[in-house]
């Protein structure tokens, strides 16, 4: 049987809002358990390279104990594709993108929804919250929570 992935990358389009999020979530969720992943998250677009998370994602993420102020905005590129074992795009959007620039067919496939994770949004986009106030990044926290909690017990089950 293949081997559980342990490297994942999460991925957004402005590597600032959902992506980081995400990181700092399966960064704590996995520290939890015990469980040793490594994690990074990158941006497909090229618009906030350098950057520290939105303050509103720093702000919601802080409200659940999690810092993410140290990581900085960085894009997608297709070496990503050999680096991580799982790359995980927050949206349609984005997965296209990603898919665009994959080395091989094979590689391509390391490339899945976040929301192929959750339990009643398979399939679905994680919303940008960005356009909005502050309002829309509770519920992307809730959700990609949700999802990454079932992608750990299946990583934690396949050994
Ligand atoms: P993210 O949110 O993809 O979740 O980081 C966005 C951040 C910036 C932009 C769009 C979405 N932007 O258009 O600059």
């Amino acid at each position: 049987m293949a081997s559980p992935p342990k490297k994942i990358l999460l991925v957004c389009l402005g590597n600032i809002c959902r992506s980081p999020m995400a990181e700092g979530l399966l960064r704590e969720m996995a520290k939890q358990r015990g469980l040793r992943i490594r994690t990074d998250s990158a941006g497909t677009g090229d618009s906030h390279i350098g950057q520290a998370p939105d303050p509103r994602a720093q702000t919601e993420m802080r409200r659940h104990g999690i810092r993410i102020s140290d990581l900085r905005a960085r894009q997608f590129t297709r070496a990503d594709f050999e680096r991580f074992d799982l790359l995980l795009a927050m949206d349609q959007h984005n997965l296209r993108d990603m898919q665009r620039l994959a080395p091989s067919p094979e590689l391509a496939a390391k490339a899945r929804l976040m929301l192929d994770w959750s339990s009643d949004r398979k399939g679905g986009d994680v919303p940008d919250p960005w356009y909005g106030g502050s309002e829309g990044f509770g519920p992307v926290h809730n959700m990609l929570r949700e999802a990454l909690e079932t992608l750990l017990d299946e990583l934690e089950h396949a050994g």
